[in-house]
């Protein structure tokens, strides 16, 4: 390349290859769709077919011969089909623009490859409530602020992860309905001057709509962006949990060791077992709010209809899509093969005053209000940190000392009373999380069937 050869700047083929799959299906129903509606003679378009097949098969080989100067994937498949069937080959791009094709071929994409995104989130969703059932009775401190607040059981902890991720799955099903609409037909940006039939392409590329007006469908890229919204959406919440696993594995907390497949040693310090799968799942979350804020702003200035701009789609989808897929697989596998100290989680349950909210109910049970309750409950606190003792260390007389609300009922109050004391929808005591891990198990079975 010369000093003045700037060719290379177009080029998307290295990028977009991996379309030929969605690019050569567009292709075939459109040219069934031309010989169907009398606009190609039915042997033209029986070749043409043919031709894209040995295409495909080429590619798939691995000898297919790509060509960057041709510039992208629709290019170099149509230049190869020359090769392939001659001349005949010029009649496949009636009808059609490369702006309603590229657009067909990157909901094409967009569809699977959202299939393959629910798929990991199931498996994710799988290794929460795996965890949840193998510790239904392991107890833990819930967090607020990062100090110890109250006890929660470690199902239910899990449990919240699984909510999340199904609210992911629902925006990935929204998403993939909103690529669900096919643009062929669209032309240019104008439609095109042909009796075609748009609903037979649609069926046959198994879309369940076409687009209602040509100049939105070639302009158009929300379903990449709903797409990369979901996605981050969906790495913030990864990345949450990717945080959490690393505060729990380090020696400080000390809940959890990490299998050896998720962690890895430091060159230096032999004693070290560092979460690398975790931090890396946490900093690949930046890439992809990146790619929602470039994909944005590609947009935002874009004058009706298509712009070269929108090629700069691909690399943001794509990176998006392989970024989420093997978070959620490492994800999964990191959960799944994660082991408890269920003792030192106790321990943290019961350190921290966590039962000082359940004295400060018990009060309001026996008639105080609750902001009164709440400065007796502090008072306590002051006097047992004062004395180096917990709450529940306190004596009778302490107690009613502050308050002659208090009985010898007072000092039976420990983590399980404030856990099941928790019996409503969506609290944490055992009944609760017991039919909430029921539940999930049959979400889970449903989606499955
Ligand atoms: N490589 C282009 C893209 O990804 C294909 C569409 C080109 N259309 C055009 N009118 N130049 O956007």
């Amino acid at each position: 390349m010369s000093h003045n050869d700037h060719s290379a700047y177009t080029v998307s083929l290295h990028y977009d290859r991996r379309l030929y799959k969605h690019d050569i299906a567009g292709s075939m129903a459109h040219v069934r769709m031309l010989a169907k509606q009398g606009i190609l003679p039915q042997a033209d378009a029986d070749l043409i077919e043919n031709g894209l097949g040995q295409v495909k098969d080429e590619i798939e080989a691995g000898n297919f011969p790509w060509r960057d100067e041709l510039e992208d994937i629709h290019m170099n498949i149509e230049r190869r089909l020359f090769d392939k069937i001659g001349d005949v080959a010029g009649k496949l791009h009636t009808a059609r623009s490369r702006n309603d094709q590229v657009s067909t071929d990157m909901r094409l994409y967009t569809k699977e490859a959202i299939n393959g995104l629910i798929g990991a989130v199931h498996e994710l969703r799988q290794a929460f409530v795996g965890k949840a059932e193998e510790h239904t009775t392991t107890i833990m401190p819930g967090y607020t602020h990062v100090q110890r607040a109250q006890p929660v059981y470690f199902a239910h902890h899990m449990l919240a992860y699984f909510e999340m991720l199904g609210r992911d799955q629902e925006r990935l099903l929204q998403a993939q309905a909103r690529a669900d609409v096919m643009p062929l037909g669209s032309g240019a940006l104008a439609g095109v001057p042909y009796p075609i039939d748009r609903e037979m392409v649609a069926r046959e590329l198994g879309f369940a709509s076409i687009s209602a007006n040509s100049m939105d469908a070639v302009s158009d890229r929300d379903f990449v962006l709903d797409l990369l919204s979901t996605s981050s959406t969906c790495m913030m919440h990864l990345s949450r949990l990717a945080e959490e696993l690393v505060l729990w594995s380090s020696e400080e907390f000390g809940f959890i060791r990490l299998h050896d497949d998720y962690t890895t040693g430091s060159s230096m310090m032999p004693q070290k077992r560092n979460p690398d799968f975790a931090e890396l799942a946490r900093g690949k979350t930046g890439r992809v709010f990146g790619h929602l804020v470039a994909m944005l702003t590609v947009m935002k200035g874009l004058p009706m209809t298509y712009d070269r701009d929108m090629q700069e789609d691909k690399e943001a989808l794509f990176d998006t899509v392989d970024v989420l897929q093997s978070t959620l697989a490492v994800m999964a596998g990191m959960v799944s093969t994660m082991e408890l100290n269920v003792e030192r989680l106790r321990e943290a349950a019961e350190g921290g005053n966590s039962l000082a909210t359940d004295i400060a109910d018990y009060l309001v049970i026996r008639g105080m209000p609750f902001r009164e309750a709440h400065g007796v409950v502090a008072a306590l606190s002051e006097q047992a940190a004062d004395a180096g003792k917990k709450l529940n260390e306190l004596s009778l007389d302490t107690y009613r000392s502050h308050s002659t609300l208090f009985d010898e009922s007072v000092l039976s109050i420990d983590v399980t009373t404030s856990l099941e004391a928790r019996d409503v929808p969506g609290g944490t005591a055992s009944g609760r999380v017991a039919s909430a891990v029921d539940a999930a198990r049959e979400t889970l079975e449903k989606d499955n069937g």
